[in-house]
């Protein structure tokens, strides 16, 4: 310290002031974050009560770190950077580890994977880190446990505290089922055959996704606040008084490391130890995998990153570990972690940020949904800002407010959702959140029907309605018309050019008012009136979809026009009639005869038919109709029909083709290696079994073998 360049410009006086408080600022900023990284340090390990989430701690803790190498001057030994782990509590006892846990140093892509591998290449030399095999294994998202065994028989069990020190939760520890209470004797291996006098196995106590759901879902229906995720219930169920609290949590454990084994057996590589675990009861993780290259662990990590939620339990990245014990003693450790071993971090699916508002959207159908404002927060791959709350009860159950930290999870592909309001952080003075009475773009009232959860805009004119159902209308699935997005709608909708779905149809006389609208060229006009034109013949079921009916879906658009093959059969059905279709229910049904007989929408199908869409169903029933009426259900497979033959050769003549065998089936058609369940309870209820040639005799005539 001292003889560095900043230090003598300060030192002189003839520096810039800007530079000394440059330093000035991150000396202040170095105090700071420790202060607060001390505090969620007591918040994590010792009152399972974080405030923030595992990567918000790891962005202070980056920061710091950062700070920190900028400015060595400002370190000091007991920085969080320098200490091992946490702290210590009062309510379980101390246990010195025989030998330490360590904690991992963390890298974030593959090119500071790369970066650590270098580094250590270097160290070893060429030479000995050719060839070099790596242990690739997940980071478990649990408590680091050190168990402890004398003679083959657990003894004692500690958590890692700041790593030399831990606390002695071994009556705990005990009710977890998965964990040995006597170590078994290999007899493959006779050289592992003695049970070591003394053997530290090191691994993670984790609750699975599933126990976890189901203690919150306890939780909830007894009133008690419920835990942020499984890692936070692990940890709390770990920390009670009572050890029949911890049994019945459902803890598991999986081992990965051996810690000291003084009079034990030894290894020569990593994946022997884990074998010798395995061997000795200990469970382990199937997924381990050995590898002898660098880009095979980027390819595990890759894997993994995708596949995390197809496993029953939280982890947060992977851990890579030389395999050779010879050169892991001579990589040998840092001050707070081993240099043969890194976790690469996955990008954290969970983030605390500022809720900033609650707002209502209105939907195609006027259904109101609650959605989050959030401060922009990057979490599972992708910066959020927004995140749906559902409705009215969801608001409520989660007690969120507005001004609220809250906790976002977003994992893989699944759409962000707000976890929760961490309590601890919220201002005095919050008040609960409160639907609003009238809808924010027409403000005529929102209308909660009494026994649903959703909130409605009722006035079918309400300008944000209008806007959903065009823009839906546009969009793939349903008439598919590139060009026609949100924003474009919207622009339209502004200047009067459309108002109604049909009103897309009239663009094309409208190409002058088009053109006077900033941004579109004389291409972008054609291309759109292009688009618009191919939509004239997508499928009929594509329209029925598109025409903004409750409850039609993509799939039961599809299968009304199937079942109906014209919009003209379909518009003058009964309810009944729509309701006697194959996976078309009573509410559905309603819901579309309800449509058709309303008079405006009458108007749109005429509009729709002028301007030469296609209203033909994709199969109008052409076969004689001789099996209305009846249940014709398939069992096994047949000669001369695939399952969906066979389907389409029964509902194509008026049948249904019903999955599973009731009082109502007319018949059972029976297969090669038919389900034994159907068979039975057809010949319970009586009911005729058919084989192939019958089945076809009733295609053709609609009789039943006499
Ligand atoms: S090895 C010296 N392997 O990650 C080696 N740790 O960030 C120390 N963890 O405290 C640990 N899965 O709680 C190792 N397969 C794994 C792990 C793992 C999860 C945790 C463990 C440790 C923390 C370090």
């Amino acid at each position: 310290m001292g003889t560095d360049g900043r230090e003598r410009i300060a030192a002189d006086g003839s520096g810039s002031t800007e530079e000394t408080s440059s330093e000035e600022r991150a000396r202040e900023r170095i105090v700071q974050l420790r202060s607060i990284i001390i505090r969620h340090n007591e918040l994590y390990y010792n009152a399972d009560q974080p405030e923030i989430s595992d990567a918000d701690y790891d962005v202070l803790a980056n920061e710091l770190r950062r700070l920190e190498a900028e400015f060595p001057e400002f370190i000091t030994p007991d920085s969080p950077t320098q200490v091992i782990g946490g702290v210590g509590s009062a309510q379980f006892s101390a246990v010195t580890h025989l030998q330490p846990m360590m904690s991992l140093d963390n890298v974030f892509d593959a090119e500071e994977l790369e970066r650590w591998w270098k580094r250590n290449e270097r160290l070893l030399g060429a030479e000995a880190a050719g060839g070099v095999r790596f242990v690739c294994e997940l980071k478990i998202d649990g408590l680091a446990m050190s168990l402890l065994y004398r003679g083959g028989r657990f003894e004692r069990a500690a958590t890692r505290g700041d790593g030399r020190i831990g606390e002695d939760v071994t009556e705990n520890v005990r009710t977890i089922a998965s964990i040995p209470k006597q170590m078994v004797h290999s007899n493959s291996d006779s050289s592992r055959a003695d049970t070591p006098g003394m053997l530290e196995v090191r691994g993670e106590v984790f609750m699975p996704r599933e126990a976890f759901e189901a203690l919150n879902s306890r939780r909830r229906e007894a009133g008690e606040p419920i835990f942020a995720n499984p890692r936070n219930s692990a940890a709390g169920s770990l920390r009670q008084k009572d050890p029949l609290i911890t049994a019945s949590r459902e803890l598991s454990f999986l081992s990965y490391q051996l810690g000291a084994t003084p009079g034990g057996p030894e290894f020569s590589s990593h994946a022997d130890t884990l074998s010798f675990l395995a061997d000795a009861g200990f469970p382990v993780s199937p997924e381990i995998r050995v590898v002898d290259s660098l880009s095979e662990v980027i390819t595990f990590c890759t894997h993994w990153q995708h596949h995390r939620n197809d496993l029953p339990y939280d982890i947060d990245g992977a851990v890579i570990k030389v395999d050779s014990l010879r050169l892991r003693e001579e990589l040998g450790n840092t001050a707070k972690a081993p240099r043969w071993a890194i976790a690469m971090k996955f990008p954290p699916e969970e983030r605390t940020t500022l809720l900033k508002a609650i707002e209502v959207s209105i939907g195609r159908t006027g259904k109101a949904t609650p959605f989050a404002v959030l401060e922009p927060v990057f979490v599972g791959g992708s910066t959020v800002s927004m995140a749906t709350l559902h409705n009215e009860d969801q608001v409520a159950v989660k007690d969120v407010r507005e001004g609220d930290t809250v906790i976002v999870r977003k994992a893989g592909d699944v759409i962000p959702e707000v976890v929760g309001p961490v309590l601890a952080l919220r201002p005095e003075g919050l008040a609960p959140w409160t639907f609003p009475d009238n809808c924010p773009v027409c403000q005529k009232p929102l209308i909660r029907p009494v026994g649903e959860s959703v909130h409605r805009c009722t006035n079918g004119d309400c300008p944000a309605q209008s806007l959903a159902r065009i823009a839906h209308f546009g969009s793939r699935g349903a008439l598919d018309i590139e060009g026609l997005g949100e924003r474009t709608v919207q622009t339209f909708l502004d200047v009067g050019l459309i108002e109604t779905v049909a009103d897309v149809y009239e663009l094309k006389n409208r190409i002058d008012r088009i053109g006077q609208i900033e941004g579109f060229g004389g291409v972008s006009i054609q291309n759109l009136l292009a688009a618009i034109e191919a939509s004239k013949t997508r499928p009929l079921g594509n329209l029925l979809f598109g025409l903004n009916i409750r409850h039609v879906g993509a799939t039961i658009g599809q299968t009304l026009a199937k079942a109906f093959g014209s919009m003209d059969r379909l518009a003058n059905a009964s309810a009944d009639e729509i309701a006697a279709t194959e996976g078309v229910g009573g509410v559905i049904a309603a819901s579309v005869a309800e449509w058709f007989a309303v008079p405006e929408n009458r108007d749109t199908i005429d509009r729709l038919r002028a301007y030469g869409l296609n209203f033909e169903g994709p199969a109008a029933p052409s076969a004689p109709q001789t099996l209305t009426g009846m249940a014709i259900v398939v069992t096994g497979s047949l000669a001369g029909f695939s399952r969906d033959g066979a389907e389409e050769a029964i509902t194509s003549r008026g049948g249904k083709s019903p999955r599973s065998v009731s009082k109502k089936t007319t018949a059972v058609v029976v297969g090669n290696d038919p389900g034994a369940a159907k068979v039975t309870k057809a010949e319970e209820l009586g009911i005729p079994i058919l084989d192939e040639a019958a089945f076809e005799a009733l295609l053709e005539t609609g009789q039943l073998p006499t």
